[in-house]
């Protein structure tokens, strides 16, 4: 395994729409357990497929990383994941994101979404996820539409946001 490159904001390959996965090959299976490694490196709870420069409809999530970021606890792998059922009540949780690093803010995300995806292995599955694991979820399968979280939260704190990246970049 290895660990990936990242990019981050403003980087124009997280903005992109990404392409959905034809097959589940072995490449497909070396690049999501990169990721997943890049992602507990990273200390994250999940990491889509641009965020390591490749346009492919491919998360990988974990819900169950720890605090101190001990990893390995419940990876997922999702390709061309698709919502195919969304709560109509709403929570409001503070995210990050890997490719922002060093900030957070607020996002409003469906409570509960329900998830169609290829595993591992190429096969079709359907999870029911909740809370914390939905708003994972909700959080990277935006970013293969080319989405970041700054995307859903007010201009005035996106703005802020994207101010205080250009500082730490420049320091
Ligand atoms: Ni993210």
């Amino acid at each position: 395994m290895a660990i990936l490159k990242l990019y981050t904001y403003p980087d124009k390959v997280l903005s992109q729409k990404c392409e959905a996965v034809s097959a589940v090959t072995d490449d497909i299976r070396k690049l999501m357990d990169d990721m997943l490694e890049t992602m507990y490196a990273d200390k994250g709870v999940g990491l889509a497929a641009p965020q390591v420069g490749i346009t492919k409809r491919i998360i990988v999530v974990d819900d169950k990383v720890s605090e101190d970021g001990t990893p390995g606890l419940n990876p997922r792998f999702l390709v061309n994941p698709e919502i195919i059922k969304k709560s109509e009540d709403m929570i409001w949780f503070n995210e990050g994101c890997l490719s922002v690093p060093g900030q957070c803010a607020e996002v409003e995300r469906h409570r509960a979404v329900t998830v169609r995806y290829l595993d591992y292995y190429g096969k079709e599955q359907i999870l029911d996820a909740e809370e914390y694991l939905a708003v994972i979820i909700q959080h990277e399968t935006d970013h293969l539409d080319g989405i970041l979280y700054i995307d859903r939260i007010s201009r005035l704190k996106r703005n802020m946001i994207i101010k205080k990246l250009k500082k730490q970049s420049e320091e």
